[in-house]
């Protein structure tokens, strides 16, 4: 570059910026390359309907990456129609505002979008059919629709679905895990979902690749960490390094009471993001490392 020469940084904003996702996006985010507008809920409401197109003619961003949702899974079950308002109108209405302006926009959403009910153990495809079973899953999967709708095929919109997330600030599953086991008796079970599969997922290795992805084709593109486990796995892993001595019992999904089903296999096949050069690491090694930092925090 030469002397004087002005870098040119894109501006993008993060919905959800207070969310674990949206933390997460923000560091990753934090480069020469980017001016990082912040879009927490105080400023960006998924319960206004002027909100999405009041911000995006504000701040004028080159790309919105929307990590806002309601992910309260039994919530969205509760009240579905809010659940559609806060996870299906409001990204339809951020893509519009998007698309008014000419700013890419990155709608994250979820493996809940299908049924979980394929049985030959291959991941989701990002073109299988998804069929949600449970509100959160319809409201997500609406609001891709509603996207690529207000978008069109020539604009640059980017679906990220994932699945399990962790990470900081935490109120996750294994700092849930690590709470409950601390609630037992010594050396009583701990009650686990066994025929629940899926991928856990690190927000900060999410968040770098969603940084790359931003360099690629906009697409549909499923991203986890790779390998996947049983939700009773997961906690064994989360107990044994976080040093608890805690015996896990295998229960089925059907013993658990919640108001909402997730689906059993939600695991999802990430080649399409693997063919443009991003590969999330195995997830028990990421799962190891955001644990070392809980445990020297407790
Ligand atoms: N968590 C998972 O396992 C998982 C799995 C697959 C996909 N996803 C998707 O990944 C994205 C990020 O999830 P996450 O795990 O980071 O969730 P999170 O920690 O619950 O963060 C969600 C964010 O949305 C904000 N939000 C919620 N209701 C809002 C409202 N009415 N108006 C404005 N903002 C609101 C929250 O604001 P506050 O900070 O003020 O509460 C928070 O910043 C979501 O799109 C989610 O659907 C999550």
């Amino acid at each position: 570059m030469s002397i004087g020469e002005v870098p040119f940084r894109e501006r993008i904003a993060v919905t959800g910026a207070g969310g674990r996702l949206g933390r997460a996006l923000i560091e990753a985010l934090a480069t020469d390359d980017w001016d990082v507008l912040h879009w927490a809920r105080v400023d960006y409401d998924l319960d206004d309907p002027t909100a999405a197109e009041r911000l995006v003619a504000r701040d004028r961003p080159d790309i919105v990456i929307h990590a806002a949702a309601w992910t309260d899974v039994d919530g969205c079950a509760r009240d579905p129609d809010l659940a559609m308002r806060r996870n299906a109108v409001a990204t339809g209405e951020l893509a519009a505002a998007c698309a008014e302006r000419g700013a890419g926009l990155v709608v994250i959403s979820t493996n809940e979008v299908f049924d979980g009910a394929r049985t030959d153990r291959r991941g989701y495809r990002e073109d299988d059919s998804p069929r949600p079973i449970n509100p959160y899953g319809a409201s997500k999967l609406a609001g891709e629709v509603a996207a690529r709708a207000t978008m069109g095929a020539d604009r640059r919109l980017w679906i990220v679905r994932t699945a399990w997330l962790y990470g900081p600030p935490g109120n996750d599953f294994p700092t849930k895990i690590l709470a409950a086991s601390d609630r037992l008796a010594f050396h009583e079970p701990l009650r686990v979902v066994a025929d629940e599969i899926g991928s856990p997922t690190f927000t900060r290795d999410l968040a770098a690749a969603i940084v790359g992805l931003l360099r690629a084709p906009a697409n549909t593109y499923h991203l986890t960490n790779g390998g996947a486990a049983s939700r009773a796995e997961w906690a064994e892993r989360v107990l044994v390094r976080a040093g608890h001595n805690r015996p896990v019992s295998r229960i089925p999904q059907r013993e658990y009471e919640r108001l909402s089903r997730p689906p059993l296999w939600g695991v999802l096949d990430g080649r399409r993001a693997n063919s443009v050069g991003i590969r999330l690491r195995p997830w028990d090694n990421a799962l190891d490392d955001y644990l070392v930092g809980l445990t020297s925090a407790r």
